[in-house]
């Protein structure tokens, strides 16, 4: 990846642990600071990614698990390439709604894919670029479902999996902030959401 000046913001988690209220919340702190913004998201962040979002959350029926992994990377690559790099060049800060985390932690969980080939299969996408810090939005499966289950939206495809499925995908991201420490902030997300955003902005401050 070329040399970049912005900052890269990632936030992960569970369906339903919050995430779309701490960006939210974050975009407003710093533009209000100042900073331009970029608000984006995987899959889904550019013009082909919607299409390719529309596939695998809202396709009926079964894709086969290295194929859904392929369309979550190509999401990747072109979103990186055309969306996020420009704007890191830019020195805009970039706030994206999960990155290369999820991939492992969702494909990963399925337990029919190593995790460690969909890692390496969504750094080759992306040109092994990572981002300067990444959210987690740390939430048991129970409390997350109750929230999904009051929002009164019609379920996609991955919230739609069992229990089990949910937990496996919990265990994974914690483990992989565990294995990157300095790159991962792991929030709980039982917490108000206010408490959890000045955690946030308290890392964030030392980064911008
Ligand atoms: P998200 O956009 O957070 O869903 P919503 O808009 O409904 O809140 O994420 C969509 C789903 O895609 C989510 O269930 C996780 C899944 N996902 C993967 O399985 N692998 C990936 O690489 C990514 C980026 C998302």
């Amino acid at each position: 990846m070329t040399a970049r000046s912005g900052v890269w913001i990632t936030l992960e988690g569970g369906d339903g642990s919050g995430k779309t209220t701490q960006a939210e919340l974050l975009e407003k702190w710093l533009t209000d600071a100042g900073h331009t913004v970029l608000r984006t998201r995987e899959p889904g962040g550019s013009e082909v990614g919607h299409l390719i979002r529309d596939i695998v959350l809202h396709h009926r029926g079964d894709i086969a698990p290295r194929a859904e992994a392929l369309l979550y990377a190509a999401d990747r690559a072109h979103h990186v390439a055309t969306v996020v790099r420009p704007a890191l060049e830019r020195g805009e800060i970039v706030l994206q709604d999960r990155y290369l985390d999820s991939s492992v932690a969702y494909q990963g969980a399925g337990r029919v894919l190593d995790a460690t080939e969909v890692r390496e299969l969504s750094l080759w996408a992306a040109e092994g670029a990572l981002p300067d810090l990444t959210l987690l939005l740390d939430l048991d499966a129970a409390t997350a479902r109750t929230r999904l289950d009051s929002a009164d939206k019609p379920f996609d495809r991955l919230e739609s999996e069992k229990a089990e499925f949910h937990t496996r995908v919990r265990e994974s991201f914690l483990a992989l902030a565990a294995a990157e420490p300095e790159r991962f902030l792991v929030l709980d997300a039982a917490q108000a959401p206010e408490v959890i955003a000045a955690g946030i902005r308290a890392r964030v401050a030392a980064l911008v």
